[in-house]
């Protein structure tokens, strides 16, 4: 796949940048909350915190927030492909004129290419606040994924999960017509050949809080976690959009050991 969708506007070549990859703190709002606020709530205790995107994209919230809080936050992102580099969040940043070319370098984020569903090459304990939006669902190892957001937590800390669980039309919250049943959730769980509520599952974890978004999905919330384990086997995980290229996500089914 290429890096970069280029069209001819005018004669001229221009970078087509991808709505889906693009979205910052106002769409945050809608998907996990106020991302802002959530960082001001965070700096009344701290001069300085960490923060990580899990599947960043563009890196738009994240330069969105070195433009609000500049020195205050350490910015770190996440992207699985290698072509999401930090050269095309530079490309980004310049083309929406969110820092002058002067000044671009030093405000971009720390880009790490790897797959957040394995052990991430991130210090435990070291991020005051995680957060993810439109990125989790594609993840192969949800619940790997959510034992290395608490490991990489700190003690205060926080993280504000988007699950999209189960595949909605958010303008109507309903269970997506577009989807088959059985891909109509994401993340499935399977205990002594029951299909056990993925939702009501996490709910069990002290640490963990499920609020409703706007769009009608689930949004997870988690603090630090003693010995955080889900308990859970990844008997298998697939892309929907290799059966079918109308579909996205990743279905990952697990059984309770
Ligand atoms: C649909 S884009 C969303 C990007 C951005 N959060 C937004 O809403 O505009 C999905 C993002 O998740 C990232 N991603 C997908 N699977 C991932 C994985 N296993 N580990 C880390 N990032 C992943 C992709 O690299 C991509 O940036």
């Amino acid at each position: 796949m290429t890096k970069y969708n280029i069209k001819k506007v005018k004669g001229k070549k221009q970078i087509v940048w991808n709505p889906g990859r693009k979205r910052g703190l106002e769409e945050a709002k809608e998907r996990i909350g106020d991302i802002e606020r959530e960082v001001k709530l965070l700096l009344k205790n701290k001069k300085k915190i960490k923060v990580l995107e899990i599947g960043c994209g563009y890196g738009k919230v994240l330069l969105e927030l070195k433009g609000l809080f500049g020195d205050r936050v350490e910015l770190h992102g996440t992207n699985l492909e290698k072509r999401w580099d930090l050269k095309l969040i530079r490309r980004f940043a310049l083309a929406h004129k969110m820092f002058r070319k002067k000044d671009v370098n030093k405000n971009l984020p720390k880009l790490h290419i790897l797959d957040s569903g394995k052990k991430m090459r991130l210090k435990s304990s070291s991020f005051d606040l995680i957060y993810a939006q439109a990125s989790v669902q594609y993840i192969y190892d949800k619940a790997k994924f959510l034992e290395e957001i608490n490991r990489l937590l700190t003690k205060n800390g926080k993280a504000i999960i988007e699950l999209q669980e189960k595949k909605i039309d958010s303008d109507v919250n309903i269970v997506s017509t577009a989807y088959p049943v059985e891909y109509n959730t994401l993340f499935e769980i399977w205990n002594e050949g029951k299909k056990v509520d993925v939702l009501k599952y996490l709910k069990k974890f002290k640490n963990v809080r499920i609020k409703t978004a706007k769009k009608g999905w689930s949004v997870l919330h988690m603090t630090k976690g003693k010995r955080f384990s889900l308990g859970l086997e990844l008997i298998n995980s697939f892309n929907l959009n290799k059966l079918y290229k109308g579909w996205w996500g990743t279905k990952a089914v697990y059984r309770v050991k």
